[in-house]
């Protein structure tokens, strides 16, 4: 088989790339080593950057999204019973979109699937060859059987735990990484938000999270430690924990429910460097990783495909291949932006296994800043509705 871009990876990063480079003519194989429903099952980001609502539109794959999507101008930042507002219009002229990443992708399932885009399923073995030279390709299996697929570029969109980082040889890649001493305890659940936007809370007790899918699915997270198991939380007991740490007139209003999924999430800092080796192109979390605080996961690996997507667009309409030249400097200069942010907000919300009474004055002045001064709310507000491309 030949194509012109193989893509390791069918999460919503390869999935987008493939749709976009589809609208511009351009041929990709997207592999991925799942299940349609595997994939769609992974309940992850809610919070879409006007960035990645931009591309999804570019992609043609929006229609839904607008309909069914939230704006959401603002958010709430709450410590103890103390909350107040960072108006995000108000300080960026802009907002934020809240959609699943789960309808993403389903947006994008049916997209590639109605432009019969090839999209192949439960693959195995990749490997991805001679990316260091001007005729790579990519060797794989399914159902036990070897194929191998001969192309112009690589897209390696699989994932942290994918292979594409791990072709790049050690001598050419840093890897810069820091694991936090806690994970987030996810709940779904058929109940109504607590409020109509989201409520970042810190408190004695840890970080808390209410987030949302729509009027009626709500999404919350509580910072746990690592080595829990999802399983050991009962409903109520993930209930009783999150009233704790949210001000007492929301705890008040919560209306809890049986859960839909619960699961444990782990926090980590992680970005590889260079993005990008011969024709092998790294795209999010394959390359780097945020903790979730502040969501910038989803967003951050939306930017990458958007370089990638119109270095190759240059490449196959002019010949010139200074924005594919450019690509990992580009990205990770955003990347490293989104990187601060989301290790700032984790730093700011979190109780520290050391953290000393010092320290969590340290915490507690900074967010009193955070409330009185509109400087530091338009800096928070410009990274979390997302920096320009
Ligand atoms: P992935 O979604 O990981 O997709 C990679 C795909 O590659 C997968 O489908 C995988 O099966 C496939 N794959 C892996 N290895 C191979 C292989 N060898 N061969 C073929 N295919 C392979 N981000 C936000 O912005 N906001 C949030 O609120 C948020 N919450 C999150 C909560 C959780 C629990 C987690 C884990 C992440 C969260 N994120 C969030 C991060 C966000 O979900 C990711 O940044 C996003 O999924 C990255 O997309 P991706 O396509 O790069 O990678
Ligand atoms: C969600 C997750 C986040 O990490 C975040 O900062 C905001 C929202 C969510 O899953 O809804």
């Amino acid at each position: 088989m030949k194509t012109q871009v193989v893509i390791v990876g069918g999460g919503p990063s390869g999935l987008l790339l493939s749709q976009l480079l589809h609208m511009r003519g351009i041929d990709s194989v997207v592999l991925e080593r799942r299940t349609k429903d595997y994939v769609l099952g992974r309940i992850r980001a809610g919070v879409l950057e006007r960035g990645l609502t931009d591309l999804l539109r570019e992609a043609g794959v929006a229609d839904r999204m607008d309909r069914e999507g939230f704006p959401h101008h603002g958010t709430l930042i709450s410590y103890g019973d103390e909350m107040f507002r960072i108006n995000f219009s108000e300080h960026t002229g802009h907002m934020v979109t809240v959609y699943g990443q789960t309808e993403v992708t389903r947006d994008l399932y049916e997209a590639r699937e109605r432009s019969c885009g090839a999209l192949l399923f439960n693959v195995d073995h990749v490997v991805i060859q001679d990316a260091d030279s001007d005729a790579p390709h990519v060797t794989y299996e399914i159902a036990g059987v070897s194929h191998r697929i001969d192309c112009d570029f690589i897209a390696g969109c699989d994932g942290f735990h994918g292979v594409s980082r791990a072709t790049i040889p050690y001598r050419v890649r840093s890897e810069y990484e820091k694991v936090y001493p806690f994970g987030w305890l996810g709940v779904l659940s058929e109940t109504p938000p607590v409020n109509d936007e989201l409520i970042y809370a810190t408190s004695p007790a840890g970080f808390a999270l209410c987030s949302m899918r729509n009027s009626n699915l709500s999404r919350y997270y509580i910072q746990c430690s690592v080595d829990e198991d999802a399983a050991n939380w009962s409903d109520d007991a993930f209930w009783a924990e999150l009233k704790r740490r949210i001000p007492a007139a929301q705890a008040d209003a919560l209306v809890t429910g049986p859960s839909i999924e619960k699961s444990i999430a782990p926090l980590r800092s992680f970005v590889t460097e260079p993005m990008q080796w011969g024709r092998l192109f790294l795209c999010g979390d394959a390359a780097h990783i945020v903790p979730p605080t502040g969501a910038k996961g989803l967003n951050t690996a939306a930017s990458d495909v958007h370089y990638l997507y119109h270095g190759l667009r240059q490449f196959y309409e002019t010949g010139i291949s200074d924005g594919i030249d450019a690509y990992s400097h580009k990205a990770l200069a955003r990347v490293w932006k989104a990187e601060r942010f989301s290790w700032w907000f984790s730093s700011l919300l979190h109780r520290y296994p050391d953290q000393t009474a010092f320290d969590i004055k340290m915490q507690i002045a900074e967010l009193e800043f955070l409330r009185s001064s509109p400087a530091a709310q338009k800096a928070m507000a410009e990274n979390y509705v997302g920096l320009p491309y």
